[in-house]
């Protein structure tokens, strides 16, 4: 008992006979000073009754006399693997937790400060919220910054993107299956929820979940259960659920493509992620972020942009938000020549500058050059969405397809 009140053993066994102390009073001691030691039960034969109670008070295994030898080996290391496993997971956990601080959330807009206030005190509980922005804005990662944040971390983060998923698989993806449950299915499958269990649950694109699928996971975040395919009993669960759109949520609801009373259940906080284009301010310090980070990774020299490059990068509309700027900025770390990347090395630069008016041109061809270039970016700002450009542009509809037209522009992005 002293040597383990001491020492750091991985693994005791343990007699149950023993003068003094029997073993189940040592396993019960043993869990207490040092809970890290898998303690392995030694029985005698016809006993098996105090090998059930010593695996009740937390014994790991039981071996029976007389026994193998060769058998206690293959048991020692079974309970060693499952440790190494346990802290390598406790490690990677923390590593995890570190990278996805709310520090590494990079923004000095009023809109991020206040979306980052909000993540604080969503992180301490467990409330459901609805991250709603374009493509590459930060919805993943600002789901990750809550969960590491506050009191889920402990639990596993998974992430589900109901767009990509076949729509027969996101029943069992979510709430797994029994074995036997359809062909195919040959042994028992956790879903995420269950792997989730105290966690969170990441539904990426959730306008896209289908509609039967929307009335079960209804009944899951409303009963705190769920059935798993093929099973009998409903399996309780806790997991706290965030999820991200960026369609409109409310119009796909009045659509009738999204249930609405899922919808209100989703979006007890609504927190809406701009696109980077209306925080410009955020600029400079993400390409800093981006910099550093690539300059450890790629081990380039790379230490910042021109104040050509930087005005570039502001003046830039950024369809693809801060994904967009980070593949930008990695890409001109590979292709800079010098300590500072540079306009050349900007990969968006060459296509907007197809088109640019020339300096020598006249007036009008300027003029024109220069709209059909705004009408591009405009485009491309808004996915090629055609109603949403005119709005953005303040003309209707259908002076916007004449102008297309006349302009050469077609209806789809011109491919990369
Ligand atoms: N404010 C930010 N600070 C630092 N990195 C960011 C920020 N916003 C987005 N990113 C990075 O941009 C990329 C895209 O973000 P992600 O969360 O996947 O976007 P979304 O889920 O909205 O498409 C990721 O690599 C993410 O780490
Ligand atoms: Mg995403």
């Amino acid at each position: 008992m002293q040597l383990l009140a001491d020492g750091q053993f991985h693994v005791a066994l343990v007699d149950i006979r023993m003068p003094g102390l029997d073993g189940l009073q040592v396993l019960t001691r043993s869990r207490e000073i040092s809970p890290n030691t898998q303690v392995i039960i030694i029985t005698a034969f016809g006993t098996v009754d105090s090998a059930v109670e010593a695996i009740k008070l937390g014994a790991s295994d039981y071996v029976v006399k007389p026994f193998v030898f060769d058998d206690i080996i293959i048991k020692i290391n079974r309970l060693l693997d499952m440790q190494r496993l346990t802290a390598e997971n406790t490690f990677l956990r923390t590593a995890l937790g570190e990278q996805y601080r709310f520090d590494g959330i990079i923004g000095e807009s009023k809109q991020l400060q206040a979306l980052l206030a909000t993540v604080e005190k969503l992180a301490r509980t467990r409330t459901t919220a609805l991250i709603i922005g374009d493509s590459g804005t930060g919805k993943e990662l600002i789901a990750r910054a809550i969960h590491y944040g506050g009191i889920t971390k402990a639990g596993e983060f998974v992430a589900i993107n109901c767009a990509s998923m076949p729509e027969n698989l996101v029943e069992s993806e979510l709430f797994g299956h029994r074995r036997g449950a359809f062909t195919g299915a040959d042994a028992n499958k956790p879903g995420l929820f269950e792997i989730a269990d105290r966690g969170t649950v990441f539904l990426d694109e959730v306008s896209n979940m289908p509609l039967p699928m929307q009335a079960k996971l209804l009944r899951a975040i409303e009963e705190k259960q769920i059935m798993p395919l093929g099973a009998t009993e409903p399996v309780s669960v806790e997991a706290r659920i965030l999820c991200a759109t960026n369609a409109d949520l409310k119009t796909e609801t009045d659509a009738g493509r999204f249930r609405e009373d899922l919808y209100y259940r989703l979006s007890v906080v609504e927190m809406r992620i701009p696109p980077l284009r209306e925080r410009r301010e955020d600029i400079p310090a993400l390409i800093d972020h981006f910099v550093a980070q690539y300059a450890g990774e790629l081990k380039s020299a790379c230490r910042g942009a021109t104040d050509n490059a930087l005005r570039a990068m502001m003046a830039y509309s950024w369809p693809g938000n801060v994904r967009e700027l980070k593949n930008v900025i990695e890409r001109a770390m590979i292709f800079a020549d010098n300590r500072e990347i540079d306009v050349g090395d900007l990969a968006f630069v060459s296509e907007t500058t197809e088109g640019a008016p020339q300096a020598d041109s006249d007036l009008r061809s300027a003029v024109r050059a220069y709209e059909r270039q705004h009408i591009l970016q405009a485009l491309t700002g808004n996915n090629f969405d055609k109603a949403a450009t005119a709005r953005a542009l303040n003309v209707g509809v259908s002076s916007l397809y004449r102008k297309m037209d006349e302009f050469g522009i077609g209806k789809r992005p011109p491919k990369q």
